[in-house]
């Protein structure tokens, strides 16, 4: 949700780094770009959609310039326009802002600056804090104490980045509740919304905490507590982990990649911590806390859209594996819910980006609670991973696309591996589990390999305006993640049920024009399922499903069958979800949308 980029260095080549930055952060907004560079004087450049725009217009590399920034915008206040593109300024164009985040009380101030003689040209939020600055320096003639008391003035969730006309030597930036990093090279510094877009220049960075600010120049970082007043320490990490650049290859979209990418996602997660000789699972990231889980006695999962459905599968898979009541939560209600908690209590946050504001909300609740917090990451070193107690990372790489594909499988198979820790083996299920996990990325591969059949049927169904998606027991959780990825990517109106409750409202929308993708694989419930799909043909509803291989019963009833793999029905989520996101995709590039860049939408959502 925004991206923000900067330079400050020694060389004159701030336009080249921000604008390859904003190019792998176009995930968190791309509604428009615009860049500030200090060269003899300030130049601002904005382009309303792409920063590939962006970059054809910044081609003067006599111009460039030792100290930038940049920003990718997702619309929150005001449309993506000109004026309302990134960086802000104030009227004598001298201090230059660009923000991700919300400032709550954006109203109040700008009153509070009009009534100073302040005129604003955008309809953000962003524009109160450049006028802002420039009220607190007029008072004290300091940049760096006026860039704090405003950004003290400030209520909401912000990272900034802003630089000055008459200290070129510097880039101040400031974070509350939303993601900054800086990067440290050798005289020079970068800062960006996510290390992934400074991975390439170095591997030492330093994250700032809330309620920190910073002045970087090209070979300082000082770090001040505005909250406490004080100067802070911050020495610098060493990322441990290789990024590998985002690259199509033969694919159209990402979103393709990464769903052909479900076999070596699942391996990944599953190297190194699922043995097979001797029938054990061994979780790294939660030995730290292995006393205090054996104590738990109840799990709530915070997560919010796809890493929700994964988390209500892990639902299901702990309950049965590990015998340990769990409740899943959006984060965005579980945050302002009033509800009480024991010290026995655990809370699971799962989260791709690891940034996702309400997520992260979830997790500071807890904090003075005493409940243990682990976090199911992608992104490593993000903000989730770094505040939660202990977690296990997903390993899925870098997911570029907007739909949460490969993601969402790693943590599927990431909440199995902690079903089956958590039940310490004491369950008839765990070594059936255990051993057939490993037998998932061979099946995932042969989901693949049905493609054709599943773009053909995609063209078949495109045309429908509506899509219910039917599911029992692990089918369901799955059934809402399909519905999700169809509405997201091709702007049809889905909903997901439990096929147990079809007789209690949905039924009444079934005809002939409002089809049924039912979730009917081999299973104890699997004849209700069908049950359901009779139901509907009986109404004249079109239905197409997903069934076992080697099933004879679903075709007599469902106008169209897709097969998957035999699997346990623990793990049918794994192959089901392959089968509905491919045919999301296909609906969706025939419709001729953009399937990596969905619209009104951001990858990650760090705005609450
Ligand atoms: O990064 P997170 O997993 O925390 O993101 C949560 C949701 O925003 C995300 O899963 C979203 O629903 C995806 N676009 C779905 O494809």
């Amino acid at each position: 949700m925004c991206g923000i980029v900067g330079y400050i260095g020694k060389k004159n080549s701030a336009s080249k780094f921000v604008l390859s930055g904003l190019q792998s952060l176009e995930y968190r907004g791309y509604d428009s770009a615009g860049i500030a560079l200090l060269s003899k004087k300030p130049q601002v450049i904005k382009q309303v959609g792409r920063v590939e725009g962006l970059a054809n217009q910044v081609t003067d590399e006599k111009a460039d310039s030792h100290i930038g920034i940049g920003h990718t915008r997702w619309a929150t206040h005001g449309s993506p326009t000109m004026l309302n593109a990134h960086p802000h300024y104030n009227t004598d164009q001298t201090v230059f802002v660009v923000h991700n985040g919300i400032i709550e009380n954006y109203q109040e101030l700008r009153e509070r600056l009009v009534s100073e003689g302040y005129s604003f040209v955008s309809e953000t939020d962003t524009e109160v804090v450049p006028h802002l600055i420039d009220f607190y320096l007029r008072k004290h003639k300091n940049f760096f104490t006026a860039f704090g008391l405003a950004i003290k003035d400030l209520e909401g969730a912000y990272a900034i980045a802003a630089i000055y006309d008459k200290e070129p030597e510097t880039i101040y930036v400031a974070r509350l509740s939303s993601p900054l990093v800086i990067g440290v090279g050798k005289d020079e510094h970068f800062i960006a919304s996510d290390a992934t877009a400074l991975m390439d220049r170095t591997k030492k960075v330093i994250y700032l905490d809330d309620y920190e600010i910073a002045a970087i120049t090209s070979d300082n970082v000082s770090v001040h507590n505005i909250k406490e007043a004080v100067e802070v320490k911050r020495a610098a990490e060493e990322l441990d982990y290789d990024h590998e650049k985002a690259e199509l290859g033969d694919y159209p979209h990402f979103m393709l990649k990464e769903i052909h990418e479900a076999p070596q996602t699942i391996q990944a997660a599953i190297r190194g911590r699922v043995r097979a000789d001797t029938n054990t699972i061994k979780l790294g990231g939660l030995e730290a806390v292995s006393q205090q889980l054996k104590y738990i006695d109840r799990i709530v999962i915070v997560a919010c859209g796809t890493s929700f459905y994964a988390g209500l599968v892990g639902e299901y898979l702990i309950e049965e594996i590990a015998g340990i009541p769990v409740e899943v939560q959006l984060a965005s209600e579980f945050k302002y819910r009033k509800e009480p908690f024991s010290r026995s209590t655990a809370l699971i946050a799962i989260s791709q980006s690891g940034e996702t504001a309400d997520t992260i909300a979830a997790i500071k609740k807890v904090e003075n609670y005493g409940v243990l917090t682990l976090g199911v990451v992608n992104a490593v070193g993000s903000t989730i991973a770094r505040i939660t107690d202990a977690g296990v990372y997903c390993h899925a790489g870098h997911e570029q696309s907007v739909a949460s594909t490969k993601a969402f499988i790693a943590q599927v198979t990431v909440l199995t591996e902690i079903a089956l820790h958590l039940s310490e083996g004491r369950t008839p299920l765990y070594k059936p589990v255990l051993q057939e996990l490993l037998e998932l990325p061979d099946k995932a591969k042969q989901v693949l390999e049905n493609a054709p059949e599943i773009e053909k049927l995609a063209k078949k169904y495109s045309s429908y305006r509506d899509f219910l998606y039917l599911g029992r027991n692990y089918a369901y959780p799955c059934a809402l993640e399909g519905s999700l990825k169809l509405k997201e990517l091709s702007y049809i109106h889905a909903e997901g049920y439990a096929a147990g409750e079809m007789k209690h409202g949905p039924l009444a929308m079934i005809d002939k024009d409002f089809p049924t993708f039912a979730i009917a694989c081999d299973s104890e419930l699997m004849e209700k399922t069908i049950s359901n799909i009779q139901e509907i043909k009986a109404r004249k509803g079109p239905v197409l499903a997903i069934a076992t291989e080697g099933n004879k019963k679903v075709s007599q009833h469902a106008d169209d069958v897709i097969y998957v793999p035999s699997t346990l029905e623990q793990l049918q989520p794994l192959l089901v979800c392959i089968v509905l996101q491919l045919f999301a995709y296909y609906v969706a590039v025939e419709k001729g949308y953009n399937v990596d860049r969905p619209r009104n939408l951001a990858k990650s959502v760090t705005v609450e």
